[in-house]
């Protein structure tokens, strides 16, 4: 029972043009998402639960500038004056259209100053001989906070009103030659959690430890629309013996009956994504759901949500060779048959698709197409060390956050894997959210 993959256990111009790459896809991304609305866009708050477009863009730049330009390379400021500005924990994302933000012009001038800078500090790095610098470490963290920063972005355009700017090809759908059964058995016992081999994991990701998991039964594919349109048809929103007491408070409160973006009509539930209205996908993974309104569901099916732990052992273990792999398929980095991904799509494939991604015991879609909501609250791996700011991770941990795995498509894989831990409040619907869902094995089903 080891963690024994070693990723990027390459030389180091191939660690240097793996952080090029990483760096430059995050950029292409974010000039997409930054220039397919008008400027007066950009500046508009879509939401009070979001910040202008324009400040993800410069905070990118600035982040960058802190990490790569100052810290790794050792320069002097560029624009000392806006550091507070895009501090994230000085100003509540409500309040930042009231800062003095760059225009679109200034920021997208600032940020590309930056790259063009940051790529001279990492010509001249040896990728080695500091834990910030090692294997490339501190660029492939700014990459992935470029593309966290992008996902946030497609949540603000999702939120924003007004005709779609953004179009994708649909995702594929599943092969229908074998039907999947509903749930597998994952047989207990320990597998290793974590990574401390993986050589761009976060400090939350880390150390690899092992972890005891008793035999549970997990869902093969995500929760489909139309399975949790049963729930709803059921009456679940009305019915408290299904809510966490906090979630109940919220469903009343706010009169809740379905998940964000949810509307009927004539009878039928329609849907907005991105800027279109269309009928509620049955066949798809659901989303823009609250943690609550999956707790609910899982409780309503005589379930319950995936412990962080299970999750993670049902991604990650092979059973053949008692390893935890980087992924549900093997070692081996996300291709468009495995995974949806990096915003190749605006939505998530029908669940049973992916039969490429599928994990050793036959569970799909664990990696891309929605977050998944486990039941456990983010808290800190034994060993854990803040690395390089506490401000990433150890200010979230406790019991207000509950942790999401996998990734959806809107999530780059780079900011993905097997191990990677996502965060967010019980309440939050407007990320791209659904969940599977799991139960205990009985003695006599062993
Ligand atoms: C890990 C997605 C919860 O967006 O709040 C971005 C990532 N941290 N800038 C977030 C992050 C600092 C973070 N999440
Ligand atoms: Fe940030």
């Amino acid at each position: 029972m080891t963690d024994t993959a070693q990723p990027l256990d390459m030389d180091s111009e191939g660690l240097r043009s793996r952080a090029v790459m990483a760096l430059t896809n995050a950029r292409r991304r974010t000039e997409l998402l930054t220039s397919c609305v008008e400027d007066g866009e950009l500046t508009a708050q879509h939401s009070p639960l979001m910040s202008p477009l324009v400040w993800d863009l410069a905070h990118i730049g600035n982040q960058e500038e802190q990490w790569l330009l100052r810290t790794v390379g050792g320069r002097e400021a560029l624009r000392p004056e806006i550091d507070s500005v895009y501090d994230a924990f000085e100003h509540p994302r409500a309040t930042r259209p009231t800062l003095p933000l760059l225009a679109p012009a200034e920021a997208r001038a600032y940020a590309a100053e930056v790259r063009g800078r940051a790529l001279d500090v990492l010509e001249g790095s040896p990728l080695r001989g500091a834990p910030l610098v090692d294997a490339g470490f501190a660029f492939g963290m700014i990459a992935q906070h470029e593309q966290q920063h992008d996902e946030t972005m497609l949540i603000t355009h999702q939120l924003r009103r007004g005709p779609a700017a953004l179009t994708a090809p649909p995702p594929p759908a599943p092969e229908t030659a074998r039907r999947l059964p509903d749930e597998v058995l994952v047989p207990g016992g320990p597998f290793t959690m974590g990574t401390s081999v993986e050589p761009w994991a976060l400090d939350n990701e880390r150390p690899a430890h092992a972890t005891f998991v008793p035999s549970f039964f997990l869902d093969t594919t995500p929760v489909t629309c139309g399975a949790y349109l049963e729930f709803m048809a059921d009456g679940g929103y009305a019915d408290a013996r299904w809510w966490a007491s906090e979630g109940w408070a919220t469903v009343r409160e706010h009169g809740l009956e379905a998940p964000l973006f949810w509307r009927q009509e004539g009878g039928q539930w329609l849907r907005r994504h991105f800027g279109v209205v269309e009928p509620v996908p049955l066949e798809e993974p659901v989303l823009h759901v609250s943690w609550y309104e999956a707790d609910a569901y899982a409780r309503w099916a005589g379930r319950r949500l995936p412990t962080e732990a299970e999750w993670e052992k049902a991604a990650r273990h092979d059973p053949a060779t008692g390893r935890s792999l980087r992924y549900p398929w093997g070692d081996a980095d996300p291709t468009p048959e495995r995974a949806n991904l990096g915003q190749r799509h605006l939505r998530p494939a029908p669940a049973g698709a992916y039969a490429a991604g599928e994990s050793p015991l036959g569970i799909r879609q664990l990696i891309g197409d929605v977050w998944e909501w486990t039941s456990s609250d983010f808290l800190p791996y034994p060993g854990f060390a803040a690395f390089p700011y506490r401000e990433y991770s150890e200010v979230f941990f406790g019991p207000g956050h509950k942790v999401l795995r996998g990734g959806s498509f809107a999530v780059d894989e780079v900011a993905c894997r097997g191990t990677f831990r996502n965060w967010d409040l019980p309440v939050r619907r407007q990320i791209f959210a659904g969940f599977r869902t799991a139960r205990d094995a009985g003695e006599g089903e062993l």
